[in-house]
């Protein structure tokens, strides 16, 4: 059995937490501007613009702690991605997640000091935190302050075009927020990794 590891410090756990709650405010906000009926909108159209305006921000202004502490402290080196092999260690962390785990076969990639995540949750989180997350916040930002977009881009327009991305990275981001709740469910026990995100210490296998 490997001893007990201090993996999240606060300053990450304080980001994730307001992260986690401020997504679910965009999500749900998001959801009601772009789908529900103007005459029963399930939340009221200004009030979701309000909520939406204001959670955008502060999940912008907070990626910008994630950013720094991911830079400029220790937590840089567990997302580090190296192509070499890259392949075949996906290769072998699907294999584990639809067969492996359901016959009680040992993780393949279990977490130490020096790897905290799986070669497919370390992609995942790579292409989300530094692509999709920061893609979010800029075509956000721009509609946030539509005079700054292009007006006419090949005969479209460009908010509608800045909309579109804003709209489908949101559905992305959404889908990531299902699938990594679920994924998370995978440690330990069932809970042990939202235990880890309170306390900060991961709970050894
Ligand atoms: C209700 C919402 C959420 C829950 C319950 C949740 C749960 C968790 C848990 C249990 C962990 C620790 C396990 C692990 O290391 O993977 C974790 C880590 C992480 N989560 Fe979430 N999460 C939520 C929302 C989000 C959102 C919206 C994002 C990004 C858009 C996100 C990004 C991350 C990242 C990048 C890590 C790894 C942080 C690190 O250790 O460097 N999470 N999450």
């Amino acid at each position: 059995m490997s001893s007990r590891l201090y993996l999240y410090p606060i300053w990450l756990r304080l980001w994730h937490i307001v992260n986690a709650l401020f997504f679910l405010v965009l999500i749900a906000t998001g959801i009601s501007m772009q789908y529900s009926n103007p005459d029963a909108p399930f939340i009221a159209f200004d009030q979701a613009v309000k909520w939406h305006n204001l959670s955008g921000i502060i999940v912008s202004l907070n990626y910008l702690i994630f950013l720094a502490g991911t830079l400029f402290t220790g937590n840089g080196k567990y997302y580090v991605v190296k192509c070499k092999g890259l392949f075949d260690e996906l290769k072998k962390q699907v294999i584990y997640y639809v067969y492996g785990t359901f016959k009680g076969q040992p993780t393949p990639f279990p977490v130490n000091k020096t790897r905290k995540f799986n070669p497919l949750q370390k992609l995942t989180y790579v292409l989300t935190m530094f692509g999709l997350v920061p893609l979010i916040i800029v075509s956000g930002l721009a509609l946030l302050f539509p005079e700054t977009i292009v007006e006419n881009v090949f005969g479209l327009s460009g908010i509608y075009l800045t909309a579109l991305l804003h709209g489908t990275v949101g559905f992305l981001l959404s889908m990531f927020l299902v699938i990594h709740i679920y994924f998370a469910t995978m440690g330990t026990t069932a809970l042990s990794n939202f235990k880890s995100m309170a306390t900060g210490w991961h709970e050894p296998h």
